[in-house]
């Protein structure tokens, strides 16, 4: 995989006697107004919402030409909205010559005709809208595509208009490049070009320039991109690769580290070109624009430690509301040990936690944590864990129906650009971008022509309409989990409370809030369990079952797990 997806007073004098009377004060109105119910307290909508990711390509096909549109999206959304969902992230649907599926953008403020129009845009949103659903969009904020209008104009010539948009250096010598950057999809980081004579600076493909974030210029249309989607309805962003947006302007050589990666190159220190301050700067000024419109904004923030992801949040919460930690994503085993940790940190960092387990650069994990006979079952242990905890769930299309990943068995068959100059170490991304898995009928009811990846053998067993009959499918445990989610405050606001932290198979914990508490207790392991809990300390005496996985069961204050079982109760006095 490549690196980028493997990888974070001014003192006011107040008299003691003004805070003893303010105290008082409190004292007197909080035991007059009983306090509301969590549900009714005024939070950001974003913070009760389950968000939703869907690859556009691949999710449903309106016009059958085998690749995803909008109006297939808009078919789709009571659907969505039936399953539970609050906010959709479309990754990106705007025109691009889709050489990273659309993370090439060469116009911001339009849709790619393979997508649709401005026009069914606003229909989708119009209709999302009308079933509270939010829309989400994919700003990919590093860099364009070599076709947008900018870049044509700055590669034109040394002096055009466009020019210090983009980052171009000389090279160190004829014939090599400004510094030893390397791209994370491969080769120089540096691209010549013979019509200039100089290097352009490309993190990802040659075919994404970055943009230069120094130039006032390129952050005042890249502001006023986001007002123009604001304006139409869109609810915030997702922020693309973020954390790639500023380079050390002296070109310092990045560190070597011993090794080399699947293209082949060697392993470097992003030191130099990957989370530099100067980032905060954007996102803070990017917030207010945000903050006009009420809008959210999530990153994709590859943080290896909560100092960092800290940071994103901002040192006043004045920077991402929702900075993906993507610590879920790096465990890749059922180890109760390593979840809570993870976990604990995440629930000490200074802003709103977000969980995420897969997503479209990244296994799918079904497959990262099945272990090829109870998969099923550890899709709905995975479910009752990233869907309980405290903070926002963002949902991959097709996990809720136990998609897998299918990657392609072919080096001619792959479409991601990274699989091809990687194979075989490196298959690309293509397995977890295959078609969502509607029915068993051709083509997984996607599109009725051939759709532009295979769809996987496992639309026969796994496909929304055969799972929504039945009740112990993976789509009914989340449908169940995720409509327990939104009506139980405990679940919605409650703290997170480890139990039996040395358990080496059972993962548990309480969510409480105020006289409330929920009990979550998941077997992480293949072998039944039977796990008692300390209700009392917590002045509760017994669990009531709420949702549970085949016979797990609770009596009293034990709890028995089928293999890879799930319980989640209520406790009661
Ligand atoms: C992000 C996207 C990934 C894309 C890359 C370059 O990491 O998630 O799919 O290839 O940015 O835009």
């Amino acid at each position: 995989m490549p690196t980028h997806f493997i990888r974070v007073t001014h003192a006011r004098r107040v008299s003691l006697c003004a805070v003893a009377v303010l105290c008082l004060l409190w004292l007197a109105i909080s035991c007059q107004t009983p306090t509301k119910p969590a549900a009714e307290q005024p939070h950001p909508w974003w913070q009760h919402a389950v968000f939703y990711e869907i690859y556009p390509r691949s999710f449903a096909d309106s016009n059958n030409n085998g690749i995803g549109d909008l109006n297939g999206i808009a078919s789709k959304l009571d659907y969505l909205k039936d399953l539970g969902v609050d906010a959709i992230w479309i990754t990106p649907c705007f025109p691009s010559p889709q050489v990273d599926f659309g993370y090439d953008v060469s116009d911001y403020e339009n849709i790619d005709p393979m997508y649709g129009t401005l026009a069914d845009f606003d229909h989708l949103e119009k209709e999302a809208s009308q079933r509270g659903i939010h829309i989400i969009l994919d700003f990919v904020i590093n860099h364009t595509s070599d076709q947008h209008p900018w870049f044509l104009d700055s590669r034109s010539s040394r002096t055009s208009a466009h020019r210090d948009w983009y980052i171009w250096r000389d090279g160190k010598a004829p014939g090599q490049p400004p510094n030893n950057w390397l791209s994370t999809f491969g080769g120089s980081a540096w691209q010549y070009d013979p019509k200039t004579k100089q290097y352009y600076y490309h993190y990802f493909y040659p075919q994404q320039p970055d943009l230069n974030w120094r130039n006032p210029a390129v952050k005042d249309a890249m502001f006023d991109v986001t007002r123009f989607w604001y304006k139409r309805g869109v609810s915030g962003f997702r922020l693309d690769a973020v954390d790639t947006l500023f380079e050390d302007p002296n070109l310092h050589d990045n560190p070597v580290l011993p090794g080399k990666d699947a293209y082949g190159d060697p392993i470097e220190e992003n030191k130099y070109n990957d989370n530099l301050p100067e980032v905060h700067d954007v996102l803070r000024d990017l917030r207010k624009v945000a903050d006009q419109y009420s809008a959210v904004l999530i990153g994709e923030t590859w943080t290896d430690n909560i100092a960092e992801l800290n940071r994103y949040y901002g040192d006043h919460n004045d920077e991402l509301q929702l900075p993906m930690d993507f610590l879920f994503t790096m465990v890749n085993k059922l180890s109760p040990a390593e979840f809570r940790k993870r976990i604990a940190e995440v629930n000490s960092a200074s802003g709103w936690p977000t969980f995420v387990i897969s997503n479209h650069d990244i296994v799918r994990s079904y497959d990262r944590y099945g272990d090829g006979v109870h998969n099923d079952q550890i899709a709905k242990l995975m479910a009752g864990l990233y869907l309980t905890l405290r903070g926002t769930p963002i949902m991959y299309y097709g996990e809720e129906i136990g998609m897998k990943t299918t990657p392609p068995t072919r080096r001619e068959d792959v479409k991601d650009p990274i699989g091809r100059r990687g194979w075989p170490k490196e298959k690309g991304r293509d397995g977890e971008r295959t078609p969502m898995q509607w029915d068993d009928s051709v083509n997984a009811g996607f599109s009725q022509a051939k759709p532009w990846l295979p769809v996987p053998p496992t639309y026969k067993t796994h496909n929304v309409a055969d799972e929504l009959k039945d009740p112990s499918s993976v789509l009914s445990f989340y449908k169940k989990v995720l409509a327990l989610r939104h009506s139980n405050e405990a679940l919605l606001d409650g703290d997170y409370i480890p139990l039996n932290e040395n358990d080496q198979n059972v993962l548990s914990y309480l969510r409480s809030y105020e006289s409330e508490a929920v009990l979550i207790a998941l077997n992480m392991s293949g072998t039944g369990q039977k796990t008692t809990f300390d209700l009392s300390s917590h002045g509760f005496s017994s669990a009531r079952a709420l949702i549970e996985t085949g016979n797990s069961t609770a009596n009293g204050n034990t709890v028995t797990l089928e293999p890879y079982g799930v319980f989640i109760g209520e406790l009661t006095k």
